[in-house]
Protein backbone atom coordinates (compact mmCIF):
# COMPACT_ATOMS: atom_id res chain seq x y z
CA UNK A 1 0.00 0.00 0.00
CA UNK A 2 1.20 3.46 -1.22
CA UNK A 3 2.45 5.08 2.60
CA UNK A 4 2.76 8.85 0.28
CA UNK A 5 2.40 11.28 3.22
CA UNK A 6 -0.31 14.01 1.83
CA UNK A 7 0.67 17.50 2.93
CA UNK A 8 -1.45 19.99 4.91
CA UNK A 9 -2.50 23.00 2.31
CA UNK A 10 -1.21 25.66 5.19
CA UNK A 11 -3.57 27.71 6.87
CA UNK A 12 -6.64 25.47 5.59
CA UNK A 13 -7.30 24.10 8.98
CA UNK A 14 -7.09 24.37 12.94
CA UNK A 15 -4.41 22.72 13.32
CA UNK A 16 -4.70 21.37 17.08
CA UNK A 17 -2.10 18.80 18.22
CA UNK A 18 -3.14 15.53 18.14
CA UNK A 19 -1.22 14.05 21.25
CA UNK A 20 -2.14 17.22 23.21
CA UNK A 21 -5.48 16.80 22.44
CA UNK A 22 -5.78 12.85 23.89
CA UNK A 23 -3.67 13.62 27.40
CA UNK A 24 -5.64 13.64 29.82
CA UNK A 25 -8.46 14.08 28.08
CA UNK A 26 -11.99 13.13 29.52
CA UNK A 27 -15.66 13.43 28.36
CA UNK A 28 -16.88 14.91 31.79
CA UNK A 29 -14.84 18.03 31.02
CA UNK A 30 -17.05 18.52 27.92
CA UNK A 31 -20.16 19.00 29.62
CA UNK A 32 -19.27 22.40 30.62
CA UNK A 33 -20.24 23.66 26.70
CA UNK A 34 -24.20 22.63 27.39
CA UNK A 35 -26.75 23.96 29.16
CA UNK A 36 -26.52 20.45 31.88
CA UNK A 37 -23.25 22.06 33.34
CA UNK A 38 -25.36 24.53 34.75
CA UNK A 39 -29.24 22.76 35.08
CA UNK A 40 -28.68 19.11 35.18
CA UNK A 41 -30.92 19.50 32.57
CA UNK A 42 -30.77 19.36 29.02
CA UNK A 43 -32.41 18.48 25.22
CA UNK A 44 -30.16 18.61 21.88
CA UNK A 45 -32.94 20.90 20.08
CA UNK A 46 -32.14 23.41 22.56
CA UNK A 47 -28.34 22.73 22.29
CA UNK A 48 -29.02 23.12 18.89
CA UNK A 49 -31.43 25.56 17.82
CA UNK A 50 -33.17 27.42 20.86
CA UNK A 51 -29.97 28.10 22.34
CA UNK A 52 -28.76 30.29 19.12
CA UNK A 53 -32.06 31.75 18.75
CA UNK A 54 -32.27 33.23 21.67
CA UNK A 55 -28.74 34.86 21.15
CA UNK A 56 -29.48 38.23 19.71
CA UNK A 57 -26.13 37.98 16.77
CA UNK A 58 -26.92 35.03 15.96
CA UNK A 59 -30.89 34.69 15.66
CA UNK A 60 -31.47 35.96 12.20
CA UNK A 61 -28.46 33.95 10.96
CA UNK A 62 -29.32 31.37 8.16
CA UNK A 63 -29.23 28.23 9.99
CA UNK A 64 -30.82 26.12 6.49
CA UNK A 65 -30.29 26.86 3.11
CA UNK A 66 -32.25 23.99 1.31
CA UNK A 67 -32.86 23.57 -2.57
CA UNK A 68 -34.11 20.78 -4.92
CA UNK A 69 -34.65 21.06 -8.44
CA UNK A 70 -37.79 23.29 -7.81
CA UNK A 71 -37.56 25.06 -4.27
CA UNK A 72 -34.77 26.94 -2.51
CA UNK A 73 -35.38 28.48 0.62
CA UNK A 74 -33.10 29.70 3.63
CA UNK A 75 -34.33 29.74 7.29
CA UNK A 76 -32.99 31.47 10.62
CA UNK A 77 -32.39 30.09 13.31
CA UNK A 78 -34.72 32.42 14.84
CA UNK A 79 -37.96 31.04 12.26
CA UNK A 80 -36.27 27.21 12.88
CA UNK A 81 -36.80 27.33 16.66
CA UNK A 82 -40.43 29.05 16.14
CA UNK A 83 -41.59 27.05 13.58
CA UNK A 84 -40.20 23.89 15.40
CA UNK A 85 -41.83 24.75 19.00
CA UNK A 86 -45.47 24.89 16.29
CA UNK A 87 -44.98 21.22 15.69
CA UNK A 88 -44.30 20.41 19.16
CA UNK A 89 -47.67 21.80 20.26
CA UNK A 90 -49.35 19.74 17.75
CA UNK A 91 -47.61 16.74 19.18
CA UNK A 92 -48.36 17.50 22.52
CA UNK A 93 -51.80 18.01 21.69
CA UNK A 94 -51.91 14.58 20.49
CA UNK A 95 -50.80 13.11 23.65
CA UNK A 96 -47.39 12.51 22.43
CA UNK A 97 -45.28 12.04 25.72
CA UNK A 98 -41.80 11.74 26.70
CA UNK A 99 -40.38 8.46 25.34
CA UNK A 100 -43.30 7.67 22.20
CA UNK A 101 -41.56 6.85 19.19
CA UNK A 102 -42.55 9.59 16.52
CA UNK A 103 -41.29 8.81 12.72
CA UNK A 104 -40.68 10.53 9.82
CA UNK A 105 -41.12 9.28 6.28
CA UNK A 106 -40.38 11.67 3.76
CA UNK A 107 -38.07 13.21 1.96
CA UNK A 108 -35.27 16.16 2.99
CA UNK A 109 -36.88 19.22 3.27
CA UNK A 110 -37.51 22.67 6.14
CA UNK A 111 -40.32 20.67 7.37
CA UNK A 112 -38.76 17.54 7.83
CA UNK A 113 -35.91 19.62 9.94
CA UNK A 114 -39.42 21.81 11.45
CA UNK A 115 -40.52 18.67 12.42
CA UNK A 116 -37.61 16.71 13.71
CA UNK A 117 -36.65 19.35 16.40
CA UNK A 118 -40.56 19.28 17.30
CA UNK A 119 -39.46 15.95 18.01
CA UNK A 120 -37.43 16.19 20.19
CA UNK A 121 -38.66 19.21 22.19
CA UNK A 122 -41.61 17.15 23.85
CA UNK A 123 -38.65 14.45 24.70
CA UNK A 124 -40.13 11.98 21.98
CA UNK A 125 -37.62 9.35 20.14
CA UNK A 126 -37.20 10.43 16.81
CA UNK A 127 -37.47 7.62 14.15
CA UNK A 128 -35.88 9.18 10.58
CA UNK A 129 -36.78 6.39 7.54
CA UNK A 130 -35.39 6.79 3.96
CA UNK A 131 -37.59 7.95 1.59
CA UNK A 132 -36.89 5.44 -0.96
CA UNK A 133 -38.61 2.34 1.39
CA UNK A 134 -40.87 0.14 -0.08
CA UNK A 135 -44.29 -0.59 2.05
CA UNK A 136 -42.11 -3.54 3.94
CA UNK A 137 -39.22 -1.69 5.18
CA UNK A 138 -41.82 0.55 6.68
CA UNK A 139 -43.93 -1.44 8.30
CA UNK A 140 -40.82 -3.68 10.19
CA UNK A 141 -39.88 -0.38 11.63
CA UNK A 142 -43.40 1.00 12.58
CA UNK A 143 -44.19 -2.28 14.12
CA UNK A 144 -40.77 -2.79 16.11
CA UNK A 145 -40.91 0.90 17.32
CA UNK A 146 -44.37 1.01 18.14
CA UNK A 147 -44.36 4.04 17.04
CA UNK A 148 -46.92 5.98 17.86
CA UNK A 149 -47.43 8.95 15.36
CA UNK A 150 -45.55 8.69 11.64
CA UNK A 151 -45.27 12.09 9.91
CA UNK A 152 -45.33 11.48 5.91
CA UNK A 153 -46.27 13.10 2.48
CA UNK A 154 -49.08 12.20 0.38
CA UNK A 155 -46.80 10.77 -1.99
CA UNK A 156 -45.18 8.35 0.15
CA UNK A 157 -48.23 7.56 1.95
CA UNK A 158 -48.79 4.95 -0.54
CA UNK A 159 -46.12 2.90 0.95
CA UNK A 160 -47.25 3.66 4.10
CA UNK A 161 -49.03 0.06 5.17
CA UNK A 162 -52.73 0.51 7.21
CA UNK A 163 -53.03 -2.02 9.00
CA UNK A 164 -51.28 -4.41 11.15
CA UNK A 165 -49.96 -1.17 13.13
CA UNK A 166 -52.27 -0.91 16.51
CA UNK A 167 -49.97 1.46 18.07
CA UNK A 168 -49.96 4.12 15.41
CA UNK A 169 -52.55 6.67 16.30
CA UNK A 170 -51.89 9.53 13.86
CA UNK A 171 -50.58 10.38 10.58
CA UNK A 172 -49.63 13.91 9.74
CA UNK A 173 -49.16 14.60 6.31
CA UNK A 174 -46.99 17.86 4.67
CA UNK A 175 -49.49 18.14 1.87
CA UNK A 176 -52.68 17.95 -0.04
CA UNK A 177 -54.62 14.80 0.96
CA UNK A 178 -58.54 14.80 0.89
CA UNK A 179 -59.58 12.17 3.96
CA UNK A 180 -61.00 13.85 6.62
CA UNK A 181 -60.75 10.80 8.80
CA UNK A 182 -59.38 11.76 11.99
CA UNK A 183 -56.63 9.17 11.64
CA UNK A 184 -54.84 11.76 9.31
CA UNK A 185 -52.93 15.20 10.82
CA UNK A 186 -53.00 18.49 7.97
CA UNK A 187 -49.44 19.48 8.95
CA UNK A 188 -49.91 23.22 6.83
CA UNK A 189 -53.42 23.88 8.55
CA UNK A 190 -52.10 22.72 12.25
CA UNK A 191 -48.93 24.64 11.90
CA UNK A 192 -51.00 27.61 11.21
CA UNK A 193 -53.06 27.19 13.86
CA UNK A 194 -50.73 26.41 16.80
CA UNK A 195 -48.64 28.88 19.01
CA UNK A 196 -45.03 29.40 18.28
CA UNK A 197 -44.31 29.38 21.99
CA UNK A 198 -43.56 26.09 23.91
CA UNK A 199 -41.71 25.10 26.89
CA UNK A 200 -38.92 22.76 25.77
CA UNK A 201 -38.67 19.32 27.54
CA UNK A 202 -36.06 19.06 29.84
CA UNK A 203 -34.55 15.38 29.70
CA UNK A 204 -31.20 13.96 30.96
CA UNK A 205 -28.38 13.06 28.98
CA UNK A 206 -29.06 9.55 29.22
CA UNK A 207 -32.61 10.20 27.74
CA UNK A 208 -33.83 8.46 24.15
CA UNK A 209 -33.74 10.78 21.17
CA UNK A 210 -33.19 8.62 17.75
CA UNK A 211 -33.52 5.18 16.45
CA UNK A 212 -31.97 4.42 13.27
CA UNK A 213 -32.48 1.08 11.85
CA UNK A 214 -29.86 -0.51 10.05
CA UNK A 215 -29.02 -3.90 8.30
CA UNK A 216 -26.95 -6.43 10.01
CA UNK A 217 -25.72 -9.73 7.50
CA UNK A 218 -28.89 -11.70 9.00
CA UNK A 219 -32.25 -11.10 10.60
CA UNK A 220 -34.47 -7.87 10.12
CA UNK A 221 -33.45 -4.64 10.69
CA UNK A 222 -32.54 -3.64 14.25
CA UNK A 223 -33.25 -0.30 15.80
CA UNK A 224 -30.42 1.36 17.12
CA UNK A 225 -31.17 3.64 20.02
CA UNK A 226 -29.16 6.96 20.36
CA UNK A 227 -29.32 9.46 23.61
CA UNK A 228 -29.10 13.33 24.19
CA UNK A 229 -25.64 12.38 25.76
CA UNK A 230 -24.09 12.20 22.32
CA UNK A 231 -23.80 15.57 21.45
CA UNK A 232 -20.88 15.82 23.26
CA UNK A 233 -19.81 13.84 21.18
CA UNK A 234 -21.19 15.64 17.65
CA UNK A 235 -19.70 19.24 19.14
CA UNK A 236 -16.29 17.79 20.24
CA UNK A 237 -16.12 15.74 16.21
CA UNK A 238 -17.72 19.07 14.85
CA UNK A 239 -14.71 20.81 15.96
CA UNK A 240 -11.40 18.84 15.77
CA UNK A 241 -12.85 16.82 12.47
CA UNK A 242 -15.28 19.03 10.91
CA UNK A 243 -13.44 22.13 11.76
CA UNK A 244 -16.43 23.88 12.08
CA UNK A 245 -15.70 27.90 12.99
CA UNK A 246 -18.64 30.52 13.04
CA UNK A 247 -18.34 31.46 9.16
CA UNK A 248 -18.72 28.21 7.22
CA UNK A 249 -20.95 26.90 5.30
CA UNK A 250 -21.70 23.16 5.31
CA UNK A 251 -22.82 20.48 3.62
CA UNK A 252 -23.25 17.14 4.44
CA UNK A 253 -24.68 15.16 1.21
CA UNK A 254 -26.75 12.35 3.50
CA UNK A 255 -29.51 11.85 3.86
CA UNK A 256 -31.07 12.26 7.27
CA UNK A 257 -32.49 8.10 7.04
CA UNK A 258 -28.69 7.60 7.76
CA UNK A 259 -27.01 7.91 11.04
CA UNK A 260 -24.48 10.53 8.87
CA UNK A 261 -27.66 12.80 8.34
CA UNK A 262 -28.61 13.06 11.60
CA UNK A 263 -25.10 13.30 13.51
CA UNK A 264 -23.47 15.17 11.16
CA UNK A 265 -26.21 16.63 8.64
CA UNK A 266 -28.00 18.07 11.71
CA UNK A 267 -26.45 17.84 14.92
CA UNK A 268 -22.69 18.69 14.58
CA UNK A 269 -23.22 21.84 12.54
CA UNK A 270 -25.95 22.64 14.46
CA UNK A 271 -24.22 22.56 17.76
CA UNK A 272 -21.69 24.51 16.35
CA UNK A 273 -24.39 27.38 14.96
CA UNK A 274 -23.08 27.29 11.12
CA UNK A 275 -25.19 27.12 8.48
CA UNK A 276 -26.14 24.51 7.45
CA UNK A 277 -26.64 23.45 3.37
CA UNK A 278 -29.14 20.75 2.36
CA UNK A 279 -29.10 19.82 -1.29
CA UNK A 280 -32.74 17.33 -1.75
CA UNK A 281 -33.14 15.51 -5.79
CA UNK A 282 -30.85 13.34 -7.08
CA UNK A 283 -27.01 13.44 -7.70
CA UNK A 284 -25.54 14.85 -10.89
CA UNK A 285 -21.83 16.13 -11.50
CA UNK A 286 -23.04 19.36 -12.05
CA UNK A 287 -25.72 19.80 -9.47
CA UNK A 288 -23.08 18.82 -6.90
CA UNK A 289 -20.63 20.94 -8.33
CA UNK A 290 -23.15 23.91 -8.77
CA UNK A 291 -24.45 23.86 -4.86
CA UNK A 292 -20.57 23.95 -4.08
CA UNK A 293 -20.13 26.90 -6.08
CA UNK A 294 -23.24 28.97 -5.50
CA UNK A 295 -23.28 28.22 -1.59
CA UNK A 296 -20.23 29.04 -1.70
CA UNK A 297 -19.83 25.61 0.49
CA UNK A 298 -16.32 25.80 3.22
CA UNK A 299 -16.93 22.54 4.75
CA UNK A 300 -18.06 19.24 2.79
CA UNK A 301 -18.76 16.04 4.37
CA UNK A 302 -19.92 13.24 1.84
CA UNK A 303 -19.38 9.79 0.61
CA UNK A 304 -16.65 7.11 -1.30
CA UNK A 305 -19.16 6.76 -3.76
CA UNK A 306 -20.47 10.26 -4.74
CA UNK A 307 -16.82 11.01 -5.20
CA UNK A 308 -15.83 7.78 -7.11
CA UNK A 309 -18.57 9.08 -9.31
CA UNK A 310 -16.94 12.19 -9.10
CA UNK A 311 -13.69 10.62 -10.57
CA UNK A 312 -15.19 8.80 -13.25
CA UNK A 313 -16.83 12.22 -14.81
CA UNK A 314 -13.14 13.88 -14.85
CA UNK A 315 -11.08 16.91 -13.31
CA UNK A 316 -11.80 18.99 -16.22
CA UNK A 317 -15.20 19.39 -14.88
CA UNK A 318 -14.31 20.47 -11.32
CA UNK A 319 -12.40 23.76 -13.30
CA UNK A 320 -16.00 25.10 -14.88
CA UNK A 321 -16.53 25.70 -11.25
CA UNK A 322 -15.57 28.37 -9.04
CA UNK A 323 -14.79 26.38 -5.92
CA UNK A 324 -12.58 28.67 -3.97
CA UNK A 325 -14.69 28.41 -0.95
CA UNK A 326 -14.11 24.94 -0.10
CA UNK A 327 -11.88 24.51 2.56
CA UNK A 328 -12.03 20.93 4.16
CA UNK A 329 -13.22 17.92 2.76
CA UNK A 330 -14.36 14.50 4.26
CA UNK A 331 -15.99 10.99 3.90
CA UNK A 332 -17.63 8.06 5.65
CA UNK A 333 -19.37 5.02 4.92
CA UNK A 334 -17.06 2.93 2.82
CA UNK A 335 -13.11 2.84 2.30
CA UNK A 336 -11.62 5.75 0.35
CA UNK A 337 -9.71 4.59 -2.31
CA UNK A 338 -6.53 5.89 -1.86
CA UNK A 339 -6.63 6.28 -5.92
CA UNK A 340 -9.96 9.16 -4.70
CA UNK A 341 -7.11 10.51 -2.36
CA UNK A 342 -4.89 11.37 -4.92
CA UNK A 343 -7.25 12.48 -6.98
CA UNK A 344 -8.96 14.76 -4.83
CA UNK A 345 -5.92 16.73 -4.49
CA UNK A 346 -4.89 17.14 -8.29
CA UNK A 347 -9.04 17.93 -8.49
CA UNK A 348 -9.54 20.54 -5.52
CA UNK A 349 -6.52 21.16 -4.31
CA UNK A 350 -7.18 19.82 -0.70
CA UNK A 351 -6.87 16.21 1.09
CA UNK A 352 -10.21 14.01 1.57
CA UNK A 353 -10.00 13.13 5.19
CA UNK A 354 -11.81 9.98 5.86
CA UNK A 355 -13.65 9.02 8.82
CA UNK A 356 -14.97 5.57 10.08
CA UNK A 357 -17.91 5.19 12.71
CA UNK A 358 -21.16 3.18 12.54
CA UNK A 359 -24.96 4.00 13.34
CA UNK A 360 -23.78 2.02 16.45
CA UNK A 361 -21.14 4.38 17.37
CA UNK A 362 -23.18 7.33 16.73
CA UNK A 363 -20.42 9.65 16.00
CA UNK A 364 -16.76 9.57 14.44
CA UNK A 365 -14.76 7.64 16.24
CA UNK A 366 -11.51 6.85 14.08
CA UNK A 367 -10.69 10.11 11.47
CA UNK A 368 -8.25 11.72 9.67
CA UNK A 369 -7.62 15.01 11.96
CA UNK A 370 -7.05 17.60 10.05
CA UNK A 371 -3.96 17.87 12.03
CA UNK A 372 -2.32 14.58 11.27
CA UNK A 373 -0.56 13.17 8.52
CA UNK A 374 -3.06 11.54 5.85
CA UNK A 375 -2.04 7.98 4.41
CA UNK A 376 -3.92 7.44 1.32
CA UNK A 377 -6.31 4.33 2.39
CA UNK A 378 -5.75 4.87 6.24
CA UNK A 379 -8.64 5.75 8.09
CA UNK A 380 -6.91 7.72 10.59
CA UNK A 381 -6.22 7.37 14.54
CA UNK A 382 -8.80 7.42 16.84
CA UNK A 383 -10.29 11.00 18.48
CA UNK A 384 -9.41 11.82 22.03
CA UNK A 385 -11.79 10.00 24.77
CA UNK A 386 -11.31 6.98 22.05
CA UNK A 387 -9.48 3.91 22.72
CA UNK A 388 -9.13 1.56 19.72
CA UNK A 389 -7.49 -1.92 19.19
CA UNK A 390 -7.34 -5.07 17.02
CA UNK A 391 -8.29 -8.12 18.67
CA UNK A 392 -8.90 -12.02 17.89
CA UNK A 393 -11.77 -13.72 18.58
CA UNK A 394 -11.29 -14.35 21.86
CA UNK A 395 -10.96 -10.91 22.78
CA UNK A 396 -7.56 -10.83 23.00
CA UNK A 397 -5.51 -7.72 21.74
CA UNK A 398 -3.15 -8.42 18.71
CA UNK A 399 0.15 -6.40 17.55
CA UNK A 400 0.26 -3.88 14.75
CA UNK A 401 0.42 -5.01 11.54
CA UNK A 402 -2.00 -8.16 12.32
CA UNK A 403 -5.59 -8.16 10.79
CA UNK A 404 -8.02 -9.12 13.15
CA UNK A 405 -11.43 -7.42 14.90
CA UNK A 406 -11.48 -3.54 14.76
CA UNK A 407 -13.19 -2.83 18.68
CA UNK A 408 -13.15 0.27 20.46
CA UNK A 409 -12.81 0.29 24.24
CA UNK A 410 -16.47 0.34 25.56
CA UNK A 411 -18.20 3.60 27.02
CA UNK A 412 -18.20 6.87 24.81
CA UNK A 413 -20.69 9.20 24.62
CA UNK A 414 -22.67 8.66 21.52
CA UNK A 415 -22.51 4.65 21.57
CA UNK A 416 -26.13 3.11 21.06
CA UNK A 417 -27.53 2.24 24.30
CA UNK A 418 -29.80 -0.16 23.23
CA UNK A 419 -30.72 -2.13 20.17
CA UNK A 420 -34.61 -1.59 20.64
CA UNK A 421 -36.80 -4.71 21.62
CA UNK A 422 -33.89 -6.96 21.64
CA UNK A 423 -31.32 -6.65 24.65
CA UNK A 424 -29.13 -9.82 23.36
CA UNK A 425 -28.64 -8.42 20.05
CA UNK A 426 -26.79 -5.74 21.87
CA UNK A 427 -25.14 -7.54 24.21
CA UNK A 428 -23.39 -10.03 21.41
CA UNK A 429 -21.30 -6.54 20.46
CA UNK A 430 -19.43 -6.89 23.27
CA UNK A 431 -16.49 -8.96 24.57
CA UNK A 432 -14.14 -8.57 27.23
CA UNK A 433 -15.25 -4.77 27.82
CA UNK A 434 -14.82 -3.98 23.90
CA UNK A 435 -17.14 -2.84 21.46
CA UNK A 436 -16.31 -5.38 18.48
CA UNK A 437 -17.35 -3.46 15.47
CA UNK A 438 -17.45 -6.26 13.01
CA UNK A 439 -14.99 -4.63 10.45
CA UNK A 440 -11.16 -6.23 10.15
CA UNK A 441 -8.58 -4.03 10.24
CA UNK A 442 -5.24 -3.59 11.21
CA UNK A 443 -3.22 -0.70 13.00
CA UNK A 444 0.30 0.14 11.55
CA UNK A 445 3.38 0.95 13.87
CA UNK A 446 2.29 4.03 13.85
CA UNK A 447 -1.56 3.58 15.26
CA UNK A 448 -3.14 4.34 11.91
CA UNK A 449 -5.76 1.89 11.04
CA UNK A 450 -6.33 0.28 7.82
CA UNK A 451 -9.68 -1.11 7.24
CA UNK A 452 -9.71 -4.84 5.14
CA UNK A 453 -13.29 -5.53 5.10
CA UNK A 454 -16.42 -6.34 6.78
CA UNK A 455 -15.28 -9.86 8.19
CA UNK A 456 -17.90 -11.43 6.58
CA UNK A 457 -16.51 -10.01 3.49
CA UNK A 458 -12.82 -11.31 3.38
CA UNK A 459 -12.25 -13.57 0.67
CA UNK A 460 -9.98 -16.43 1.61
CA UNK A 461 -8.62 -17.91 -2.09
CA UNK A 462 -6.29 -21.21 -1.68
CA UNK A 463 -5.39 -20.41 2.00
CA UNK A 464 -4.76 -16.36 1.15
CA UNK A 465 -6.26 -13.62 2.49
CA UNK A 466 -7.49 -10.78 0.62
CA UNK A 467 -9.53 -7.97 1.51
CA UNK A 468 -12.26 -7.31 -1.26
CA UNK A 469 -11.34 -3.08 -0.51
CA UNK A 470 -7.83 -3.81 -2.23
CA UNK A 471 -9.08 -5.54 -5.18
CA UNK A 472 -11.57 -2.88 -5.96
CA UNK A 473 -9.75 -0.14 -5.45
CA UNK A 474 -7.39 -1.39 -7.89
CA UNK A 475 -9.93 -2.00 -10.39
CA UNK A 476 -11.03 1.67 -10.23
CA UNK A 477 -7.48 2.47 -10.94
CA UNK A 478 -7.98 0.85 -14.42
CA UNK A 479 -8.88 3.88 -16.99
CA UNK A 480 -11.82 1.42 -18.09
CA UNK A 481 -13.45 0.88 -14.98
CA UNK A 482 -15.85 3.04 -12.84
CA UNK A 483 -17.09 1.17 -9.58
CA UNK A 484 -16.05 -2.27 -8.49
CA UNK A 485 -17.34 -4.66 -6.15
CA UNK A 486 -15.76 -7.91 -5.68
CA UNK A 487 -16.78 -11.22 -3.56
CA UNK A 488 -15.88 -14.56 -3.15
CA UNK A 489 -17.17 -17.12 -5.07
CA UNK A 490 -16.98 -20.92 -3.73
CA UNK A 491 -14.50 -22.87 -5.18
CA UNK A 492 -13.96 -26.42 -4.90
CA UNK A 493 -10.33 -26.12 -5.13
CA UNK A 494 -9.15 -22.74 -4.28
CA UNK A 495 -11.56 -22.54 -1.43
CA UNK A 496 -13.06 -19.04 -2.87
CA UNK A 497 -12.05 -17.34 -6.35
CA UNK A 498 -12.12 -13.74 -6.63
CA UNK A 499 -15.24 -12.58 -8.62
CA UNK A 500 -15.49 -9.07 -9.67
CA UNK A 501 -18.44 -6.98 -10.65
CA UNK A 502 -17.77 -3.79 -12.22
CA UNK A 503 -18.88 -0.75 -14.16
CA UNK A 504 -17.03 0.91 -17.27
CA UNK A 505 -16.51 4.47 -17.80
CA UNK A 506 -18.03 6.35 -20.70
CA UNK A 507 -16.63 5.26 -23.86
CA UNK A 508 -15.25 1.70 -22.54
CA UNK A 509 -16.44 -1.67 -24.44
CA UNK A 510 -16.59 -4.66 -22.98
CA UNK A 511 -14.44 -7.06 -24.97
CA UNK A 512 -12.39 -10.20 -24.40
CA UNK A 513 -9.14 -8.23 -24.75
CA UNK A 514 -10.45 -5.56 -22.48
CA UNK A 515 -11.30 -7.95 -19.61
CA UNK A 516 -8.35 -9.53 -19.70
CA UNK A 517 -6.19 -5.99 -19.63
CA UNK A 518 -8.30 -4.89 -16.55
CA UNK A 519 -7.28 -8.77 -14.79
CA UNK A 520 -3.71 -8.12 -15.84
CA UNK A 521 -3.83 -4.68 -14.86
CA UNK A 522 -4.54 -6.28 -10.90
CA UNK A 523 -2.24 -9.30 -11.19
CA UNK A 524 0.90 -6.85 -11.84
CA UNK A 525 -0.61 -3.67 -9.66
CA UNK A 526 -1.94 -5.88 -6.33
CA UNK A 527 -1.00 -10.03 -6.77
CA UNK A 528 -1.95 -12.69 -8.51
CA UNK A 529 -4.11 -14.10 -6.32
CA UNK A 530 -5.63 -11.64 -5.71
CA UNK A 531 -6.94 -10.59 -9.54
CA UNK A 532 -10.30 -11.79 -9.98
CA UNK A 533 -10.36 -14.90 -12.18
CA UNK A 534 -14.32 -13.73 -13.28
CA UNK A 535 -14.78 -10.28 -14.29
CA UNK A 536 -19.09 -9.19 -14.75
CA UNK A 537 -19.70 -5.94 -16.57
CA UNK A 538 -22.83 -4.49 -14.91
CA UNK A 539 -24.91 -1.58 -15.61
CA UNK A 540 -24.67 -0.58 -11.78
CA UNK A 541 -23.17 -1.85 -8.97
CA UNK A 542 -25.74 -2.41 -5.64
CA UNK A 543 -25.30 -0.11 -3.17
CA UNK A 544 -26.81 1.36 0.25
CA UNK A 545 -28.00 4.70 0.65
CA UNK A 546 -24.69 5.36 2.72
CA UNK A 547 -22.65 4.04 -0.06
CA UNK A 548 -21.78 0.73 0.52
CA UNK A 549 -21.60 -1.74 -2.04
CA UNK A 550 -23.91 -4.37 -1.42
CA UNK A 551 -21.27 -7.21 -1.68
CA UNK A 552 -23.67 -9.49 -0.07
CA UNK A 553 -26.30 -9.23 -2.65
CA UNK A 554 -23.93 -9.49 -5.47
CA UNK A 555 -23.07 -12.75 -3.56
CA UNK A 556 -26.70 -13.47 -3.70
CA UNK A 557 -26.86 -13.08 -7.22
CA UNK A 558 -24.13 -15.17 -8.43
CA UNK A 559 -24.93 -18.01 -6.04
CA UNK A 560 -28.82 -17.83 -7.04
CA UNK A 561 -29.89 -16.87 -3.66
CA UNK A 562 -32.54 -15.59 -2.20
CA UNK A 563 -31.54 -11.64 -1.84
CA UNK A 564 -32.60 -10.97 1.95
CA UNK A 565 -33.65 -7.36 2.93
CA UNK A 566 -32.42 -5.05 0.56
CA UNK A 567 -34.44 -2.29 1.63
CA UNK A 568 -31.44 -0.04 1.80
CA UNK A 569 -30.57 -0.23 -1.40
CA UNK A 570 -29.89 2.87 -3.61
CA UNK A 571 -32.74 2.91 -6.29
C1 LIG B 1 -19.91 0.27 8.40
C2 LIG B 1 -20.95 1.01 9.18
C3 LIG B 1 -21.54 5.86 9.99
C4 LIG B 1 -21.44 6.28 8.64
C5 LIG B 1 -22.23 5.57 7.60
C6 LIG B 1 -22.09 4.09 7.58
C7 LIG B 1 -18.19 0.82 6.95
C8 LIG B 1 -17.89 3.25 7.58
C9 LIG B 1 -15.90 3.60 6.86
C10 LIG B 1 -14.61 4.04 6.47
C11 LIG B 1 -14.17 1.88 5.69
C12 LIG B 1 -16.23 2.27 6.61
C13 LIG B 1 -17.70 -0.18 7.98
C14 LIG B 1 -18.64 0.02 9.14
N1 LIG B 1 -17.47 2.08 7.06
N2 LIG B 1 -16.95 4.18 7.45
N3 LIG B 1 -14.22 5.30 6.66
N4 LIG B 1 -13.79 3.13 5.88
N5 LIG B 1 -15.37 1.40 6.03
O1 LIG B 1 -22.74 3.56 8.68
O2 LIG B 1 -24.27 1.90 7.62
O3 LIG B 1 -23.71 1.81 10.08
O4 LIG B 1 -22.05 1.16 8.33
O5 LIG B 1 -19.55 1.02 7.26
O6 LIG B 1 -17.82 -1.46 7.48
O7 LIG B 1 -18.75 -1.10 9.98
P1 LIG B 1 -23.28 2.10 8.69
Amino acid sequence: MDMKVVPVREGNYNLKDYEKLRENFSWDDMKKYFSWDTTGKVNMAYEALDRHAEDSEKKNKIALIYSDPYREEKVTFKDLSKASNRFANILKDYGVEKGDRVFLFMPRSPEFYTAFFGILKVAAVAGPLFEAFMEQAVRDRLQDSEAKILITTPELLKRVPQENLPNLEKIVIVGDHIDDSDKYIDYYKEMEEASDEFDIEWVDLEDGMLLHYTSGSTGKPKGVYHVHHAMIQHYATGEWVLDLKEDDTYWCTADPGWVTGTSYGIFAPWLHGVTNVVRGGRFTPEDWYNTLEKYEVSVWYTAPTALRLLVSHGEEKVSNYNLSSLRHIMSVGEPLNPEVVTWGLKAFNLRIHDTWWMTETGAQLIVNLPSLEIRPGSMGKPIPGIEATIIDNEGNELPPNQMGNLAIKEGWPAMMRKIWNNPSKYESYFMNGWYVSGDSAYKDEDGYFWFQGRLDDVINTSGERVGPFEVESKLIEHKAVAEAGVIGKPHPERGEIIKAFITLNEGYEETPELLEDIRTFVKTGLSAHAAPREIEVKDSIPKTRSGKIMRRLLKSWELGLPTGDTSTLEK
